[in-house]
């Protein structure tokens, strides 16, 4: 397997709205293996493809690690994943985005979400997923739309953020 580079804020393939995959085959599902592989070298949730530099619709999540310590890995890969149902309900909760390095806000989201796509195999598939689950999910769709979850948030808010970021890359320059 193959450490992809994680592409960073501001860069433009993060803003770009991504394509539908077409055919899932073993070139894919090598792309998927090296998406999830990057994901948990990075310690993260979930890994969108345009965060790779790839715009196309594919997503890997897994949250069993941050759900339960020493959990067993439980990789979820959605190709063309669609929200098709959500609940009324909204919450809001603190997220981080590996291509927004080290920083967090909390943000407003749907308690609960179905989401259909495709697997693995290129099979058909819906989840009905709440808690972080379900927020991770509607992260990781929003980044094949080109919109991160600074998006999300006051503006006051992502100033503050990204003042902290640029800070924290000078930093790491010196
Ligand atoms: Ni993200």
């Amino acid at each position: 397997m193959t450490k992809l580079k994680i592409y960073e804020y501001p860069h433009p393939v993060l803003k770009q709205k991504s394509e539908r995959v077409a055919k899932i085959d073993d070139e894919l599902r090598k792309f998927l293996d090296d998406m999830l592989e990057t994901m948990y070298i990075a310690d993260g949730v979930g890994l969108a493809a345009p965060q790779v530099g790839v715009s196309k619709r594919i997503v890997v999540i897994d949250v069993s690690a941050a759900e339960e310590e020493g959990a067993e890995k439980s990789p979820i890969f959605l190709v063309n994943p669609e929200i098709v149902w959500h609940s009324d309900e909204k919450g809001c909760q603190f997220e981080g985005c590996l291509s927004v390095p080290e920083q967090r806000a909390e943000v407003e989201r749907y308690l609960q979400v179905r989401v259909h796509y495709q697997d693995y195999d290129g099979k058909e598939q819906e989840i009905l997923a709440d808690g972080l689950l379900a927020i991770a999910l509607q992260h990781e769709i929003d980044h094949l739309d080109g919109i991160l979850y600074i998006d999300r948030i006051s503006r006051l808010k992502r100033q503050m953020l990204l003042k902290k970021l640029q800070k924290l890359r000078q930093e790491e320059e010196e």
